[in-house]
């Protein structure tokens, strides 16, 4: 069964607290959309709207093109994965996972095919007969996505479903996801997380969230190159934001910051405009070159592969990760960091204002 996922000006509240705010957005069949955000943002609530668990104040749900905004969850089709291992301690592994068969009256001789195929995709088959507390953390949440797989959905829900993994283990289970999508081409997967890595690793596209509205949607490689707002280019891979003001004449490729003229592409944002410049820490090279900055460092970190330096320019910290240091800075040394023209991106002050609609068809 191949059905996409829309929310259709969906708005959820809570007395008078409105934590999701009209969403718009359309999840294509056989797509992975991560819903990436802050804790609190209204990612689960997002996902709660589309298993029919909490009840929109407005806007429709459309599951295929079908609205199910008034079917109860069991008739929506959907499997849905959460944080924590939701399985029946007193089950064994084999009947946890038809539980939902049952549930959906699946016809009684096919269960056993069921159960025993969406066992085998997990690689959890040599288990079904255990019971939860017999298997380790990464076990026990492949089976629970073995339970979601059984109904054979068209919908997939996974709700921070590595969260509570150790990092290993998460890595390991990314992978794993990554290859039931492409044994599951047709099934559409809404994937929560708070993790741009997770996000950045499955998902086609990515809808960033904050303050229980949709800020930025898009490719992870759009969202990390030329992210449309400065929510997403620093919750996105982390980027430094610089105050500038745009230099005189249109197009004229000159940005002032803290006194110094920066040469950047300016593109359409006016002349004599405040902005803000993005650059990625790893962009940011130390020694002199184009658009030096000079700065004080306040803090060096090793981080296996690079070092992050930390740089205090005229009031503002700039991120910089260097490889192959030789001599690493000290506290409190004079360096001079700089950046290549082509790899700065100006975004237009207050591009976080409003509820982003999303872009079709990117
Ligand atoms: N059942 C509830 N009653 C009242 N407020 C809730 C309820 N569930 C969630 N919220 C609030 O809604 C907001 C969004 O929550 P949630 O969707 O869980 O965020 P996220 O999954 O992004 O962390 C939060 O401020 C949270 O406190
Ligand atoms: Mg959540």
């Amino acid at each position: 069964m191949t059905s996409g996922i829309r929310f259709d000006r969906v708005s959820v509240a809570y007395g008078k607290n409105v934590v999701l705010d009209s969403l718009d957005l359309t999840v294509e069949p056989g797509e992975v959309m991560a819903l990436l955000g802050p804790s609190g943002s209204g990612k689960t609530t997002a996902l709660r709207a589309v298993a029919g668990f909490v009840q929109p104040v407005a806007g429709r749900v459309l599951i295929g093109d079908r609205d199910v905004t008034g079917l109860p969850p069991h008739r929506r089709g959907i499997g849905m994965v959460v944080q924590q291992y939701a399985l029946f301690p007193h089950m064994r592994v084999s009947e946890n996972v038809a539980f939902g068969l049952k549930a959906q009256k699946a016809p009684r001789r096919e269960i056993p095919g069921r159960v025993a195929e969406a066992l085998e995709m997990t690689g959890m088959a040599a288990y079904a007969g255990r019971y939860p507390r017999e298997l380790s953390g990464g076990q026990q949440q492949r089976v629970a996505i073995a339970r979601a797989l059984a109904i054979r959905p068209g919908v997939l829900l996974l709700d921070e479903p590595l969260s509570a993994l150790d990092a290993q283990l998460r890595s390991g289970m990314l992978a794993e996801l990554a290859r039931l999508h492409r044994e599951l081409p047709d099934v559409s997967i809404l994937y929560v997380t708070h993790d741009q890595v997770e996000a950045l690793t499955l998902a086609d596209r990515i809808a960033v969230m904050d303050r229980a509205r949709l800020r930025d949607c898009g490719s992870p490689q759009e969202l990390y190159r030329r992210p449309r707002t400065e929510f997403t280019a620093s919750f996105v891979g982390n980027a430094n934001l610089l105050p500038v003001t745009v230099g005189s004449g249109v197009g004229s490729g000159v940005v002032s910051f803290a006194g110094t003229e920066l040469e950047v592409p300016t593109g359409e944002v006016a002349p004599g405009a405040t902005a803000t410049l993005c650059v990625r820490p790893h962009l940011v090279g130390l020694g002199d070159g184009p658009n030096a900055l000079r700065g004080t460092v306040a803090e060096v970190q090793w981080r296996g592969s690079t070092h992050r330096l930390y740089v205090d320019v005229a009031g503002h910290r700039v991120k910089a990760d260097v490889r192959e240091l030789r001599e690493t800075p000290g506290l409190g040394d004079e360096v001079t960091l700089h950046f290549a023209v082509e790899d700065a991106l100006l975004l237009p002050a207050g591009a976080d204002g409003g509820v982003v609609a999303e872009v079709p068809g990117v």
